[in-house]
């Protein structure tokens, strides 16, 4: 069978790298599972509920290095690398890549657990989004010193 029709069959890759493993060591700023009601008439996940969720673990470490209120100012960059399907377990990694004055800037990493019996690994997107640091009535303000 070729890799093309084989891929196919399986909802494989074929050019992921072999043994693919989440990040050792880590631990996800977010971890959902897509919902049939998030398919688009492919039956691959909307994109926009992809950058959603993205957009949500993004936040989570910015708030906690802003130690309070953030608002997502640019979306720097966003790939998707891979269809993400109905039932994937998706985990979200964040990391902060630069601290501003009042922004963060922070890479997020996305993988799928896919298959039942016989589970796989499939990177699906990686993204590099900036919030900014808020007070009260949504004014930038300084990120606190670590
Ligand atoms: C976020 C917001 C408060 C920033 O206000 P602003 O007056 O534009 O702020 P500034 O121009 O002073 O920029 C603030 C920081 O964002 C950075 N920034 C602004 N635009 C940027 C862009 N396109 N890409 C990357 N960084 C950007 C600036 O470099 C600055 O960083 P620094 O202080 O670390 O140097 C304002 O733009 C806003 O309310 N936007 C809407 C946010 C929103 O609704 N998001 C979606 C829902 S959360």
């Amino acid at each position: 069978m070729s890799k093309r029709s084989d891929s196919r069959r399986t909802g494989r890759a074929s050019h992921q790298p072999p043994g693919l493993a989440l990040p050792k060591g880590k631990v996800p700023a977010l971890r959902v599972v897509p919902m049939p009601a998030d398919a688009n008439h492919n039956g691959d996940i909307f994109g926009g509920w992809i950058m959603a969720q993205v957009d949500v673990a993004g936040g989570t470490v910015a708030g906690r290095v802003a130690r309070g209120r953030v608002a997502t100012v640019a979306v720097n960059s966003f790939v998707f690398k891979q269809p993400v399907q109905v039932g994937d377990v998706l985990s979200l990694y964040a990391d902060v890549a630069r601290i501003g004055n009042t922004s963060i800037t922070v890479d997020v990493q996305v993988y799928a657990e896919r298959g039942r019996a016989d589970r796989w690994i499939v990177k699906v997107t990686e993204a590099t989004l900036t919030y900014v640091a808020i007070d009260r009535d949504g004014r930038p303000r300084p990120v606190p010193a670590p």
